[in-house]
This record gives C-alpha cells, structure tokens and sequence, in this order.
C-alpha cells in the first residue's frame, strides 16, 4: 500500500512517529464524530433504531477484521480495565492455581489479576525477558511456554509488547494453554489493525482492545471479544440494553431475567454512544479496506533500512522475526546516551515515547521514508 498521510490533518512541521501513544485521527473519522455531536441538536431526530443500529455495523466491522462470524460475541467497552474486569469476574480459580502474566505489562492487564489473585490464594508468575540482547525474543517466548503448567487457569498478554513490541508466538501459546485446560486472555490495544490476527484460528476466551491507538479510533471506545467460556457468565454491571428484548421501548420495566444471546451480557452500559460509534466505525472500514497484513507489511518496508542504518551505529534493535515493525524499541548501545537522545529527537521534532530503557517508535501508514530519515538523523546526531 502507500502512504496514507492526505487522509490525516498531522502538523507537516513535526514527525509523527508515536501511535502507540494514540493514533492521529483520519479526517474521515472526525467528521463522523461532528455528526454524531450535531446530532444531539435534533433529539427528534434520534430514533430507538439509533440505539442498536451502528452497534450492530461496529461488530459486523470488527468480526471482518479479526475474523468473527457470531458477531454477538463482539462487544463495545470503554477500556481495556474494563473488558480485563468481566473476565476477572467470571474465570474460576481456586487456591495453588497460577496465572501467567509476560513482565512490565500494560497495568491494565495486571491490577485485574492481581486482585483475582489475591482473593483466591492464586500465584502470579511474571515471566521477565532474558537479560541478553542477542535472541532476546525467542528466548522470552520460550521462558513463557515452559512457564504453563498443570496449575495455569490463565495467560494474559498481549500479541506484541506494548513497551518493545517484540512479538509473541500466540499459536504456541494457545497449544500450550489449551494441553493445561488454561484462559488465554490478549490485549490487542497496539497490535489490532496493524498486525493481522484470526479468532477462528486463535480461539482466545477473550480479546480486549482500546480503539485509540493502532485501531486509528477516538478516544473511550474498544472493543471485546468473548468466547464460550464466559457464554453463562456475569457481567460487571447490570445494564438495561443488555437484557433481552430490550429493543422495545415500550415494555423495559417488564424486566427480564436473560441477557441478549452471545457476549451482549458483557457490554457498557450507554454503548450506543452516538459520537464514538460512528467514528470508530469510519476507522473500522479503513483498517479493513487497508487490511492489517498491507499496513503491517507497509510499516516493514518502511522501517528495515533505516533500522539497518542505526544497528551499524551501534543501536540495538531486535531481529525482525521477533518484533513488530508498527512498534519496536531502539535501545542505546555503549556509544550512545539516553539524554542526548532524547534532547535531539525533541529539536528536530521527532515524537516517539520513552518505556523502561527502550526509545519506543511506533510508526504506521500516515509515516513515510522523510518521517524514518529524520529519526535516523536524530539518533545519530552528533550535537551534544
Ligand atoms: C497495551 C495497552 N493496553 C491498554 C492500554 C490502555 O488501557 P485502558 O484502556 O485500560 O486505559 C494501553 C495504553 O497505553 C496499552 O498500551
């Protein structure tokens, strides 16, 4: 594919190259969320189908690009702590079982599980990366596979690294669960729409993602995938829309014992939010007309050079096999330093993000070879 940087409203002054941080908004994907603001002007206008309708195209959008046939078990939420909180709420554990989390995961996707443990006198086995730089990566997938055992209830991790992207072996790890009788759990937040990834194939008992980074959305949308195992589960809060027949207006304080069929159980309350619906939709049928297999393989030919240039430098990069290329990290070798780093990534205009010891680059389709040029150009700098 080729760039895409005409459909956003990035400042050409600066290089943007920090979509893990939050995605820049597509012009398309503004205007969707002024109508939506507009909209509220003409409360007449707003009909009981609003409610349902643009729910129903934001799954049907969603189940394309992850490969979901039932959309019903596609589910909006405001964040990724609360998609974790409906698992948390529903996987049984009892004392001496153990959950595997990957080291320095996103908060989000460890409050949940610490809270769960505790309660439960369940362990938590923090699986850290080696300290060697060389194969980094395939050593720390192999650390979390010998890690599953007879007492895993759950592995919840993401498909890359939110700090490094180095990439994980789901494939491997779904086997590994599933030999054990354990959850997986994955938060898709920075590898969802720019890194392929199949439902069907995968068969996770869930996938949470917030919208506002590599799914190009606003911000205070995701979105969750529930799979059977939380089919008779409860959810966190108890919301009128989610009861069944709840679509006629006129008969709501009939109240309902059952849920709407599949995952509906598990969705926000006021899901039908009439601003972030639209625009995350509009970012949907981008991602799916873009595909992620074309922006994740835009993002490799975009990057492998420049990257190439800054290990001859003496920066250290993981091996391709083994990250993301839409987010990896650049770690400092001996002749480089942090300070000085960051102070010319800062003058030159260069926005990236800074986790643990890694300068975190996150690039995506509104990026081009200038966007690359000048971070190499930064990095390499000289200037004190
Ligand atoms: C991997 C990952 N998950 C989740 C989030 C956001 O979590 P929440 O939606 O709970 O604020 C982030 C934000 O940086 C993230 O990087």
């Amino acid at each position: 594919m080729n760039c895409q940087k005409h459909l956003f409203n990035l400042d050409p002054e600066i290089t943007y190259l920090n979509c893990a941080y939050m995605s820049p908004l597509m012009k398309e994907v503004e205007q969707a969320g002024i109508e939506g603001l507009l909209q509220k002007r003409q409360p007449d206008k707003v009909t009981g189908d609003d409610f349902f309708a643009n729910n129903e195209l934001l799954r049907a959008e969603f189940g394309k690009l992850i490969n979901v046939k039932q959309i019903n078990r596609l589910v909006v939420i405001p964040s990724v702590s609360y998609g974790m909180a409906n698992v948390a709420k529903n996987i049984p554990l009892q004392k001496g079982d153990n959950i595997i989390l990957v080291g320095e995961q996103f908060p989000s996707n460890v409050y949940p599980w610490m809270e769960i443990a505790s309660q439960n006198d369940t362990h938590i086995k923090t699986i850290s990366p080696p300290d060697e730089i060389a194969d980094r990566g395939r050593l720390w997938n192999i650390r979390l596979l010998e890690a599953i055992d007879s007492k895993t209830r759950l592995v919840a991790m993401g498909h890359i690294h939110w700090a490094d992207g180095t990439l994980f072996d789901l494939k491997a790890i779904r086997k590994r669960t599933l030999e054990v009788g354990a959850w997986l759990v994955i938060d898709g937040t920075q590898s969802i729409g720019a890194l392929p990834f199949d439902v069907e194939e995968l068969q996770p008992d869930a996938l949470i993602a917030a919208g506002y980074k590599s799914m190009m959305g606003p911000y205070s949308i995701g979105i969750a995938y529930y799979g059977e195992a939380l089919d008779e589960g409860t959810p966190i809060e108890q919301n009128w829309i989610n009861r069944y027949k709840s679509e006629d207006f006129a008969s709501l304080v009939n109240y309902s014992e059952e849920y709407q069929p599949g995952a509906l159980r598990y969705e926000v309350g006021e899901r039908s939010n009439f601003i972030l619906i639209p625009m995350m939709l509009k970012a949907l049928q981008k991602l799916n007309e873009w595909a992620p297999e074309n922006v994740q393989q835009y993002c490799r030919d975009l990057v492998r050079e420049p990257l190439e240039r800054l290990r001859n430098s003496g920066f250290i990069i993981e091996n391709e096999k083994y990250r993301a290329s839409n987010l990896f990290g650049i770690r400092l070798g001996d002749h480089h330093n942090m300070d000085r780093a960051k102070k010319n990534l800062q003058e030159a205009k260069v926005f990236v993000s800074y986790r643990g010891d890694a300068i975190r680059v996150s690039p995506n389709v509104y990026n081009d070879a200038k966007d690359l040029e000048r971070l190499v150009g930064a990095l390499n700098s000289r200037k004190a």
